[in-house]
């Protein structure tokens, strides 16, 4: 592998990388947005501004407000083309794989006892933080097919930003978090309920192949455990302190039309309400794929 500034032995690449991270990073949202003409078919010129935002950022924010915004292939197309295709399907997906997110309303409704489908706040977390690491979620979308009346907003976090802000600290923590059971699920448990074998892994971890960083992380503190080791639960609490402050937190409110799509970034969800002649509705995919950016511009090859 080539050396990765995320390695923790990198200390001599390591701080030009972090202070040329810092400089280019999006300081307001609106830096994220791409307008796309069509999402179902870039343009070679619009997939160069969703990568210059996802080389700054790993997310981008793209704005076709102007067509159908409840067009599932928007979303998909739009995925397919920047290399999201290993869609993960749970059992409260819909038969495509997307799942709709959305409040349940009835009493008894089997989605409604999951927080995504209230119109509760959901708390800082990459998606996927308990799958088994041959599942680790890389991409993900969220394409708003009707917002909320009041509320419903994205705060967003380059996990990258996490682990700078972190290592800043004390690189003691980082260290910690890349512990294979620095982190555990409990078995039966995840944010859909879904029953589930216990889960023990990092919160940072390097690709051994490409370099590049993942982070599986919740902030919820019910039925999760932390190593129990004093430097562990101080790289916790020093986590949990930057994702309540970082002056690097974006925050996104998501029209009809308008998505994110993104390296499976840190977010969160603040409460929302809605009616039931206006419900807020957005399509989210989960992938076992990271973005990537060379598909439609290689060279056309003989079939
Ligand atoms: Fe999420």
């Amino acid at each position: 592998m080539a050396s990765s500034p995320f390695d923790l032995a990198n200390e001599s690449g390591y701080p030009a990388w972090r202070d040329a991270k810092l400089a280019a990073y999006p300081r307001s949202i609106d830096e994220l947005v791409v307008p796309l003409a069509d999402p179902r078919h870039l343009s070679v010129a619009e997939i160069d501004a969703i990568e210059s935002r996802c080389a700054r950022a790993n997310m981008a924010i793209y704005n076709a407000a102007h067509l159908p915004a409840a067009d599932k292939s928007l979303p998909r197309q739009l995925s397919k083309q920047l290399g999201l295709v290993r869609l993960e399907g749970n059992y409260l997906a819909d038969e495509d794989g997307f799942s709709s997110i959305t409040p349940a309303g009835d009493e008894g409704s089997v989605r409604g006892e999951y927080i995504p489908y209230t119109h509760k706040p959901i708390n800082w977390h990459t998606d996927g933080y308990y799958n088994a690491l041959d599942r680790r979620i890389l991409g993900m979308t969220l394409h708003c097919a009707q917002d909320a009346e009041v509320g419903g907003e994205n705060a967003l976090l380059d996990h990258e930003i996490a682990y700078i802000q972190l290592r800043d600290i004390n690189p003691d923590y980082v260290a910690a978090l890349m512990q294979p059971d620095a982190m555990t699920i409990p078995a039966r448990m995840d944010e859909d309920n879904v029953a589930r074998p216990e889960q023990s892994g990092p919160v940072f971890a390097v690709d051994p192949d490409e370099g590049f960083l993942t982070m599986r992380y919740t902030a919820r503190t019910r039925s999760i455990v932390w190593k129990a080791d004093a430097t562990t639960q101080a790289a916790v609490k020093a986590l949990a302190d930057i994702l309540a402050s970082s002056e690097y937190i974006l925050t996104a409110r998501l029209r009809p039309g308008m998505g994110l799509i993104c390296n499976n970034v840190l977010h969160t969800r603040s409460g929302f309400s809605d009616s039931p002649s206006h419900r807020r509705l957005l399509y989210r995919g989960r992938y076992y794929d990271r973005l990537r950016f060379d598909l439609n511009k290689a060279p056309a090859r003989a079939a």
